[in-house]
């Protein structure tokens, strides 16, 4: 049977939507789950919960990944959780903005791009060094 008794996963964006999902079912596998969010701090935490509530293990952590240092701030928790093994990365965190191209501003662009590019490139090169099973060929200093 399939099972993740004994690993560590990150989820990022796992209080809501997609990667709540992904970390309950992580959770289910036997994941130890580091279940992140930027702002809905009880949804994570309800979900910590539901986990507990089945035996599994969980810890909510916060970082806004809007923000220069987010990813650097979210490692640095991770690492303080899971030491130096992280089996499991979900770069799920994110956001859209529903509207036209004529009415996006510059304020817009830089957001969108800070949280859904600069922040999973950032967070993988801080979480490079403890991911296990890198990709062949791979190393943490590329
Ligand atoms: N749903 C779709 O149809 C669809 C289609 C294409 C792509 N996607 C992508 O798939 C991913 C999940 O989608 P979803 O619909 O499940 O999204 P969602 O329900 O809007 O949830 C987004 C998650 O990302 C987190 N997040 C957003 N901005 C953040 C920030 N600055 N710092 C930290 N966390 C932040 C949110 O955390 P908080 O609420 O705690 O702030 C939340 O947990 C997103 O990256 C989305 O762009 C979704």
């Amino acid at each position: 049977m399939f099972t993740l008794q004994g690993k560590t996963a990150l989820v990022t964006g796992a209080s809501r939507g997609i990667g709540r999902a992904t970390a309950a079912a992580l959770a289910r596998a036997g994941a130890h789950v580091l279940v992140h969010y930027g702002r809905s701090a009880q949804e994570a935490e309800s979900l910590v919960s539901e986990i507990q509530a089945k035996a599994g293990r969980a810890e909510a952590i916060s970082a806004d990944l809007g923000t220069p240092n987010g990813a650097a701030l979210l490692a640095k928790q991770v690492r303080a959780i899971v030491g130096d093994r992280l089996d499991v990365l979900v770069l799920n965190a994110g956001i859209s903005k529903a509207a036209r191209l004529a009415d996006y501003a510059v304020a817009d662009f830089d957001n969108l791009f800070a949280t859904n590019v600069r922040s999973p490139f950032f967070l993988v090169q801080q979480l490079l060094p403890i991911l296990a099973n890198q990709p062949r060929g791979m190393k943490c200093s590329e």
